[in-house]
């Protein structure tokens, strides 16, 4: 099965994966209100849907016509759906007349790309960025328990756990480094510790 159908089964099946509301106080803290933010790999729209709802003009992109689809349905609910644009694309490939954004945000996107694919990405970006336009990416670290799981592959669909060195050379020539965190949690469920690692990494259009 290829990605992109892997990831429509999966939205197919669980029709409430990644709902509710997202940490996003470490992006808007850098941004003005009503700045245009573009999402890569936007999911079912748990980050988009809370930008929205905080007066951002949002435009998404997923190669899941189902993830994309879950979105309309949830912004039509609310009498939202004219506030975003969204785009049916593998990431790889964005069309050319996307438009250039004030902020660039790939939420755990990175770890179903190679690394190779994540820094061609990376290399498109600044064109994609207005002048001072910034890049939030987040995703989970090799010290997360998903990792300890010893498979690369789950539901069809691949994953990566890039380390928080690959992550310093992503932004290129193009990007300068501004920020990048290793974020860990200790959680428990039921009687067993585990760790739970994510990598924050923030950059500027140079
Ligand atoms: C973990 S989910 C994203 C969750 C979402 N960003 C959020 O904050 O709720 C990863 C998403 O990346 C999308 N994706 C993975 N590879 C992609 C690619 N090459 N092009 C476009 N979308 C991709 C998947 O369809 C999936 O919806």
């Amino acid at each position: 099965m290829n990605q992109k159908n892997a990831w429509n089964d999966l939205y197919m099946k669980h029709k409430r994966a990644w709902d509710g509301f997202a940490d996003m106080l470490w992006i808007t803290e850098h941004l003005k209100k009503g700045a245009e933010i573009l999402e890569l790999g936007v999911g079912n729209g748990k980050t988009l849907i809370s930008l929205i709802k905080e007066r951002y003009v949002c435009t998404g992109v997923d190669f899941s016509e189902c993830a994309v689809g879950r979105i309309k349905e949830r912004l039509l609910r609310t009498g939202e759906v004219e506030r975003c644009r969204l785009i049916v694309s593998d990431v790889m490939n964005l069309p050319h007349d996307l438009g250039k954004f004030d902020a660039v945000i790939m939420i755990y996107l990175l770890n179903h790309l190679p690394l190779n694919h994540g820094r061609n990405l990376f290399e498109s970006i600044p064109l994609l960025l207005k002048s001072g336009g910034m890049v939030f990416a987040e995703a989970f670290g090799p010290g997360d328990l998903r990792n300890s799981r010893g498979t690369k592959k789950r539901r069809g669909i691949m994953y990566r756990y890039h380390t928080i060195g690959e992550w310093k050379n992503l932004g290129g020539d193009g990007l300068e480094l501004i920020d990048l965190k290793l974020l860990q949690r200790e959680k428990r469920y039921g009687d067993k510790h585990v760790t739970r690692e994510s990598i924050r990494g923030i950059w500027k259009r140079i």
